[in-house]
């Protein structure tokens, strides 16, 4: 099925993927692409609607990111924000200086135009978040100010005729109190879109889809028991049925339970139709892993076992038509095919799985998704919510967050303080409110007491960040008496446990995990 589509073409600013998922979230399907997109491709693809991302360049300087005048002349609304707004005025004759002040932070925007499409609904005076140091001093000619600041006499310009607006502000971050009903109004007053881009329907023509794809053909599918494999795996299971076969790989360094818990629902005694493999390989991770210590060394060895596992298990399958892959759309952006700002991880996931298993063709029945998009199709499908809303988990597991040498001993320590951590995270009612969550065995062993005896055990570090992005974070700040708490069960329960750390760095210069 066709949706309306609206482009988002990204000038490098940081809030690209949220003014997206902003958009998604208005029930207006989207595409992010480079500033650099071909213009007669953007017209080919019939958008309603295009949005300019703001960008860290000043338009006037040589070389910074520019557009092509004609973008303005399609007879396509435009929405430049920030250096978006300034590139609009720029480009139409406009001029765009240096700021005496620099605005940044939450600041008070004066609505001068109150019934222009943009503001419908907008109080007269609203908070947006600013952050710029160039300003628009002069707007293009058939434009007029239609918001303003203390600090910056063109907050937003508007040529209504034209479809043209231009805001200085940032509508997609949250501190912009009426934010998402602005982008709104552009996308349904100005550009006259209908609102077609919906989780049901999108599942439902999904599986229709597959189905015609798929016919009669075999389909394999890694799945980890992580959210976007989880939601593929359905996916299909749905469209196919049992033509779908999933291997679950247990490397031996899963949370606790979490081995079962993936075959509780996916396994015969769970509700879908497929054919679900189990391989129980944690003694050949276990013994890969004995004695290395370096943290790359550890994550590539993981890596290539679960492969190599993966290959052996897909051998005995035979040939198969079809390979799922979980990928999401901000795989695509970050491997800069999408938009402009690259940043790749090199994170072990399947990545590797199509050069071992022999198919056809590969299926990816969620690359246009964003991730809250992916936990909502979960739940359009069924998928119990402890599924759908887990925490990122990463693929070496357990394993990069025992710092060292892995055992099988470590693993179980690590395994049942998380377990406790996660528990009274969720009892006191935090889990909603921290990115991620998990305690990680540092190798330290220290000397502690118990009853009358020394002890000489290990420390356990607790971690708890928010986090917007997963790029950067901030300790979260679990209360004290939830510490402690955590801290007198993990010593007693957790055997070889002495003493409870909390880890209070921010990334940079920590990462998330420990390794
Ligand atoms: P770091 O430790 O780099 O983690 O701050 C950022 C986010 O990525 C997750 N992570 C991974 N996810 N495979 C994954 O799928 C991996 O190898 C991997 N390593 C880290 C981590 O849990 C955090 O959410």
């Amino acid at each position: 099925m066709k949706h309306e589509k609206v482009i988002v073409l990204d000038f490098g600013g940081q809030y690209n993927q949220l003014i997206a998922r902003r958009v998604r979230e208005c029930n207006v399907y989207c595409e992010i692409y480079s500033y650099k997109k071909d213009i007669e491709q953007i017209k080919a693809m019939n958008p309603k609607g295009i949005i300019l991302t703001g960008g860290p360049n000043s338009c006037y300087e040589e070389g910074a990111p520019t557009c092509d005048k004609s973008l303005f002349e399609l007879g396509v609304p435009v929405l430049g924000i920030c250096y978006g707004a300034q590139l609009m005025m720029h480009v139409l004759g406009g001029k765009v200086e240096k700021a005496p002040v620099r605005e940044y932070g939450k600041t008070e925007v004066i609505v001068d135009k109150t019934d222009s499409l943009l503001f419908r609904g907008i109080s007269p005076k609203t908070i947006c978040w600013m952050s710029h140091f160039d300003y628009v001093s002069t707007i293009a000619a058939e434009f007029e100010i239609t918001a303003h600041t203390a600090d910056c006499p063109v907050a937003a310009a508007e040529n209504a005729s034209a479809g043209l607006y231009a805001v200085q502000y940032h509508p997609e971050v949250l501190h912009s109190v009426e934010g998402s009903k602005m982008l709104s109004n552009f996308l349904y007053n100005v550009c006259g879109c209908t609102g077609d881009w919906r989780m049901d329907s999108f599942v439902e023509n999904s599986i229709k889809a597959i189905r015609e794809k798929v016919g009669d053909g075999k389909v394999l599918c890694a799945l980890s028991g992580g959210v976007d494999s989880s939601v593929a795996a359905v996916m299909l299971s749905k469209a196919v049925g049992n033509q779908l076969t999933c291997v679950f790989v247990d490397h031996g360094l899963l949370r606790k339970n979490e081995g079962d818990e993936v075959e509780a629902v996916f396994g015969e005694a769970g509700e879908y139709d497929l054919n679900f493999i189990r391989v129980n390989a944690q003694e050949r991770f276990y013994e890969r892993l004995a004695g290395v210590e370096e943290p790359e060394a550890k994550r590539k060895i993981i890596g290539e076992e679960f492969i190599r596992v993966f290959e052996e298990e897909a051998k005995k399958i035979g040939a198969v038509d079809f390979l799922v892959q979980g990928t999401i759309y901000p795989d695509i952006v970050e491997s800069g095919v999408g938009g402009e700002s690259v940043v790749i991880k090199s994170h072990h996931n399947v990545g590797g799985l199509p050069s071992v298993v022999s198919f056809k063709e590969i299926i990816e029945p969620l690359r246009d998704l964003f991730k809250d998009e992916v936990r909502r199709a979960g739940l359009e499908l069924g998928i119990p919510g402890h599924l759908v809303f887990r925490q990122p988990f990463p693929g070496p597991g357990l394993g990069v967050r025992i710092v060292g040498e892995v055992t099988e001993e470590k693993v179980k320590i690590v395994q049942d303080a998380d377990a406790i951590y996660r528990e009274e995270i969720v009892k006191a009612g935090l889990s909603g409110e921290i990115g991620q969550y998990f305690a990680a065995l540092t190798n330290m062993k220290s000397v502690g007491c118990m009853g009358d005896e020394r002890t000489y055990d290990y420390a356990v570090a607790l971690r708890a960040v928010t986090t917007v992005d997963f790029m950067t974070a901030e300790a979260a700040r679990v209360p004290w008496e939830v510490l402690e708490k955590v801290m007198n069960r993990i010593v007693n329960e957790v055997e070889h446990v002495n003493r409870v750390l909390y880890d209070v760095t921010s990334k940079p210069p920590g990462t998330i995990e420990f390794e």
